[in-house]
């Protein structure tokens, strides 16, 4: 009877130590992916070290592939068409892609990773866009929580971008953060001066990237972008036009402004512009200048709350948008800042005729 037991006892023992065995033998080889091989539009061939996103493979490869949230799944913007490779769908990538874009091999290039060989369809666009070495020439802060960061193109000397597009400014490893990441930011400066950019930046308190912009970032030091992304530009009609933006949503509505001067461009253009408090107002003179140079453009603050003297518009941008724009069926909304105030925006201007052809929005977010 003992020795029966004994022996079943070395049995499950033996059984347990080859699962475990098998077990480490499967961890190792099914995570140790080697190198991988990313076939691009069937005539390049880069390959790469397996285990990474898709996303940080093909950056590590100088591909930068749109993408607004860092690589944390959110916005949507990272698609790329793999072909062959990549796996099943993952729940991650599901709220992003529509049933075409599936089954047309579209994937959320951030939340796939490289465990095999892949083929990829990617378009002209993203295989243009560069890195940028910049150095900072300017800080200008704008308020208590938002600064002004000038970046003087170095290498490559110049960056074409339109007015109304943004890049990824990449935040080095820090106490914050043990691996670079990247995070959106909009050109505010005018698309004809290609040798520096100026980009409008809000701190969020406990942000990665701000943080480091408000902390470590000074005059002189170097800093590191890529792009430029995005289609939040001025489309080429007559339409009368409305802005609106709140925070530093303004950055990429200013770059559009410098072009409506450059061009003197005639048509009609409101910018709702809301804060809470008057401390959070900045650029005011700037843009009361832009009323005289661009020839039909108005600019309308709108403070939620103030205690001092003030003369503008009060209450929550909408509620000032509500009062002043009573017809939207021929208009063009452009509209920059949080989710929350642009879908409230939006919302309201269908109900007096906006169409989402005639909707164009960034969402920092
Ligand atoms: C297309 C695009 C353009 C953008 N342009 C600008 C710009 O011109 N200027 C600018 O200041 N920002 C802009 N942003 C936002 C910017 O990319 C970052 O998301 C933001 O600066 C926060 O980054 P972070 O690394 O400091 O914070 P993270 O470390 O990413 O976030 C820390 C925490 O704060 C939350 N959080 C993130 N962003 C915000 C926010 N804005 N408000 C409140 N909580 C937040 C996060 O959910 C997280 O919980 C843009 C975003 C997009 C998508
Ligand atoms: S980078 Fe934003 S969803 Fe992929």
């Amino acid at each position: 009877m003992m020795t029966e037991l004994l022996v079943a006892v070395a049995v499950i023992a033996a059984l347990s130590a080859l699962l475990a065995l098998l077990l480490l033998t499967a961890d190792a080889v099914l995570l140790a992916y080697g190198e991988c091989t990313l076939t691009i539009n069937e005539e390049e061939e880069k390959v790469v070290e397996g285990g990474n996103s898709l996303l940080a493979g093909l950056m590590d490869e100088g591909i930068f592939v749109p993408s607004a949230c860092g690589g944390r799944g959110s916005c949507g913007l990272c698609k790329v068409k793999v072909l062959e490779g990549g796996g099943p769908l993952l729940p991650t990538e599901m709220p992003h892609l529509t049933e075409e874009e599936r089954e047309d091999h579209w994937r959320l290039s951030c939340q796939l990773k490289i465990r095999g060989d892949m083929a990829l369809e990617l378009p002209e666009e993203i295989l243009s866009l560069q890195e940028y070495k910049t150095r900072v020439k300017r800080i200008t802060e704008l308020n208590y929580d938002t600064r002004m960061v000038r970046l003087e193109m170095v290498e490559p000397p110049e960056l074409k971008f339109k007015a109304g597009q943004y890049i990824q400014l990449q935040t080095p490893a820090y106490g914050l953060t043990p691996e670079p990441v990247y995070r959106a930011y909009s050109m505010a400066s005018p698309a004809d001066r290609r040798d520096y950019i100026e980009l409008i930046i809000r701190r969020v308190p406990g942000g990665i990237c701000t943080t480091y912009v408000f902390e470590l970032l000074e005059e002189g030091d170097e800093a590191t972008v890529n792009g430029p992304y995005g289609d939040f530009v001025l489309s080429e009609t007559d339409r009368e036009i409305v802005f609106i933006a709140g925070g530093s949503g303004i950055a990429p509505i200013r770059s559009i402004l410098f072009q409506m001067e450059r061009e003197q461009n005639p048509r009609r253009a409101t910018f709702f512009y809301g804060c809470n408090e008057l401390r959070d107002l900045y650029l005011v003179e700037e843009m009361r200048e832009f009323e005289q140079k661009v020839p039909n453009f108005e600019y309308v603050p709108v403070v939620a709350r103030h205690e001092g003297e003030w003369d503008g518009e009060t209450g929550l941008v909408t509620e000032a948008v509500d009062r002043r724009v009573e017809d939207c069926s021929d208009t063009e909304v452009y509209l920059c800042g949080s989710p929350g105030m642009i879908d409230a925006s939006v919302k309201l201007l269908q109900g007096k005729g906006l169409t989402e052809e005639r909707t164009f929005y960034d969402k920092f977010a």
